[in-house]
């Protein structure tokens, strides 16, 4: 029978046998897959288990520190890369959805490659998959995903010349949570909701500047943390917001103003292939709105997307 203890036992000791002493590099995102991969790996190879964390500047306010710390904590072998003002400078002006997902992609690639190839002997690459990537093959989270969607383009990486090791290829996400438990990783962190590769640059429409970056932080923050305060956010699969490139009237004090206006997201889904959009309480969407408003400089309006996908999709890019 498959218990998560029984899964971590065996794969530790076959994770062993395969690696030997060798050097393995991996790519953790702050998300649920290649955080359980990583200490599934640093349990059955400890030190030679190098991680690099990349901030592509896209992150959610606090994020790469918070989880860096986290990561410290966990024992895990970490190297984080602040790498925010060359993927901002490589966006600067860009507009269509595509072309940004792209850069973001290549940058990625290019400052993991240039931290893969500094450690001494590394000959396996570690990723996060997990059973459904297998069979869908595109989408979806972490930079796992974003190496495979785009290790076909133009020539090899460095670091994909290296031997794959994937221990979670057989896993369904409820198994990666299960085991993840099971390894004594926090329940912050397992619950977390999923978030896009791209970040926050896909919930900019349009251009990205560092100043929209902040203002989308600060919304975001205050939508999520209000979640989790009213205890909802374990009843949402996603949620986050959107800023959009539109100015609207509105007023403040005696001052009219003309600013800017950001959507709130919130859906219900098992696999992100269909969604609903979640009924959250009137009261909560009401002080959740007057915060922000309050708070973020730039912003005067806020709205509610109540668009299933299909058709809509989740992200607004
Ligand atoms: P959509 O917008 O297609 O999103 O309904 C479905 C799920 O996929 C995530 N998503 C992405 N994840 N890179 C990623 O790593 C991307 O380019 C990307 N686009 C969408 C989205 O957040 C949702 O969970």
């Amino acid at each position: 029978d498959w218990t998560p203890a029984s899964f971590i036992e065996d794969t530790v000791s076959q994770l062993k046998a395969k690696i030997g002493d060798d050097q393995v590099v991996l790519g953790l995102s702050g998300g649920v897959d290649s955080t359980v991969t990583a200490v599934l790996l640093s349990e059955a190879i400890g030190d030679n288990l190098h991680c690099i964390f990349v901030n592509n500047g896209l992150l959610r306010k606090n994020e790469f520190e918070n989880v860096l710390k986290q990561y410290e904590g966990m024992g895990l072998n970490v190297t984080g890369v602040d790498a925010s003002d060359r993927f901002l400078d490589q966006l600067a002006g860009k507009k269509d959805p595509e072309e940004k997902r792209k850069i973001i992609g290549r940058v990625f690639i290019e400052v993991f490659d240039h931290e893969a190839m500094r450690i001494k002997d590394v000959n396996w690459l570690a990723q996060g998959t997990i059973y459904p990537d297998v069979i869908e093959s595109v989408s979806v989270n972490g930079p796992s995903a974003t190496i495979k969607s785009h290790h076909n383009v133009g020539g090899l990486p460095d670091f994909m010349k290296l031997k794959i090791v994937e221990p979670m290829n057989t896993l369904f996400k409820d198994e990666v949570r299960r085991v993840g438990k099971e390894l004594g990783i926090a329940d912050e962190l397992l619950g977390r909701h999923p978030f896009p590769g791209p970040g926050l640059a896909i919930r900019i429409l349009g251009d990205i500047t560092q100043e929209k970056v902040e203002i989308l932080q600060e919304v975001d923050h205050i939508f999520i943390e209000g979640l989790k305060e009213h205890g909802l956010y374990d009843d949402v699969w996603q949620a986050g917001a959107i800023l959009l490139p539109v100015q609207s009237v509105g007023v403040m004090g005696d001052e009219r103003t003309y600013e800017q206006v950001v959507a709130l997201r919130a859906v219900e889904s098992t696999d992100g292939m269909t969604a609903d959009w979640v009924h959250l309480p009137y009261t909560f969407l009401a002080e959740i709105s007057n915060k922000i408003i309050n708070r973020v400089r730039g912003v005067n309006r806020v709205v509610y997307d109540i668009s299933s996908k299909p058709p809509a999709t989740i992200e607004w890019e």
